[in-house]
């Protein structure tokens, strides 16, 4: 064989039987082929072999297995993206003439998917506020009603919506419940009989804001019913990607305790000092959500949020004042963020929904990350007296 050759056909390195790499191998092939026609179509091929990597991957597929198991169910699609896994979801669960309930306590994109593009395509919606439960449950009784999207907890202001009120209405009304548990963490909330679980695999399961991912789990039937979906759209995880999320996992359950941990003692900090109006935080007392969040959750979370006694500009400098929390959007990562709410995660809502939803002009988020907590409670305190005097 020729070098020009042998540089496509590579010498192949065999374990030997018994000798294992503790980690997985990373399978970068978009191919894989088998050694004749016969058993690339046998049964076995057909239902475990791989294919094509926008079909499926062995490395993509350890993830799969691995977050099905964490969130408590048996299957999972990964996808390039949270929101890519959102569409996913929803847009396969949804035809013309269908209506779609979600919440003004979410995620702005997922908002503006729902007004901005489900709806040119014939699909109707309700946005409500997640804690009425009366206008839940009566909408979910029209006959059109096919999905309800929602968040625990939501993203930015941290409410805890009642999931066993809300599935138990989407249950006597046949309609499809997804969870998007992207703060709520794979170890969360899985004893809930929501029948879809999203996550952006982008925040807590990589953890270190070096990689996105997102994916869709449910049980056997249903990620059975989105396959086909997912493969068609494309929106394929990478499997190096899938590998950082891999290796990140390793170390959530530490990252998810600590991330919780200094929030609370944060969110304490704060609902005690005289700039403060309010403080966002399940795991606070005080906190509304809180009975509910202990019931439905171990933990809380790196996130809180809190309005600051000013207006806009004093927030804006108070940020700005900030010097361990970078400015920036995402959550769930090694470094703690900081981001003004208003103009972040809210810019879509009218001043109506904003007071409804209690967002105001100071309302600040963070985004707590593995830092010493004294330190990040010096730097607040420093910004804090910088601001205020
Ligand atoms: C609650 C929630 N869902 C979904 C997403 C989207 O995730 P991604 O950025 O991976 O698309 C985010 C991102 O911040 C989020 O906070």
């Amino acid at each position: 064989m020729k070098k020009e050759t042998r540089v496509t056909h590579q010498p192949k390195v065999k374990l030997l039987e018994g000798n294992e790499s503790l980690v997985g191998p990373v399978y970068r092939s978009v191919k894989f082929t088998f050694p004749d026609l016969g058993s690339a179509s046998s049964k076995d091929a057909r239902s475990d072999g791989f294919d094509y990597t926008r079909d499926s991957n062995p490395t993509t597929r350890q993830l799969e297995l691995l977050a099905a198991e964490l969130q408590d169910r048996d299957d999972a699609i990964c996808v390039s993206t949270g929101m890519a896994a959102i569409w996913l979801a929803t847009l396969s669960n949804l035809s013309v003439g269908d209506r779609i309930v979600f919440f003004a306590e979410s995620y702005k994109p997922t908002r503006s998917m729902i007004r901005d593009r489900l709806s040119r395509f014939g699909i109707n919606f309700s946005m409500l506020s997640v804690h009425d439960l009366d206008a839940i449950s009566e909408v979910f009784s029209d006959d059109d009603t096919k999905l309800v999207i929602f968040e625990s907890p939501t993203n930015p202001l941290v409410q805890i919506p009642d999931l066993s009120a809300i599935v138990k209405f989407a249950k006597k009304y046949n309609v499809k419940t997804i969870l998007d548990n992207t703060f709520g963490g794979l170890h969360n909330h899985g004893d809930y009989g929501i029948d879809l679980f999203v996550h952006s695999l982008t925040k807590y399961a990589s953890g270190h804001g070096d990689v996105m991912g997102g994916i869709v789990i449910g049980d056997q039937q249903q990620i059975k019913e989105l396959k086909p979906w997912a493969v068609n759209m494309g929106s394929t995880l990478d499997p190096g990607a899938a590998y950082l999320i891999l290796r990140g996992l390793r170390t959530y359950y530490l990252r998810y305790q600590r991330h919780s941990e200094t929030a609370l003692t944060l969110a304490k900090f704060l609902q005690g000092h005289s700039c403060i109006e309010r403080v966002y935080y399940p795991g606070l007392e005080e906190d509304p959500g809180h009975t509910l969040a202990v019931q439905q959750m171990d933990t809380f979370g790196a996130v809180l949020s809190f309005d600051l006694r000013g207006d806009s500009q004093i927030a804006q400098r108070f940020i700005d004042e900030l010097e361990l929390f970078a400015t920036a959007s995402s959550i769930g990562s090694t470094e703690s963020l900081v981001a003004p709410v208003r103009r972040y995660f809210a810019s879509d809502l009218s001043d109506e929904e904003l007071s409804q939803v209690g967002i105001t002009h100071s309302t600040i988020r963070l985004s707590v990350g593995l830092e010493d907590a004294g330190d990040l409670i010096s730097d607040i305190e420093k910004a804090l007296s910088r601001v205020f005097g």
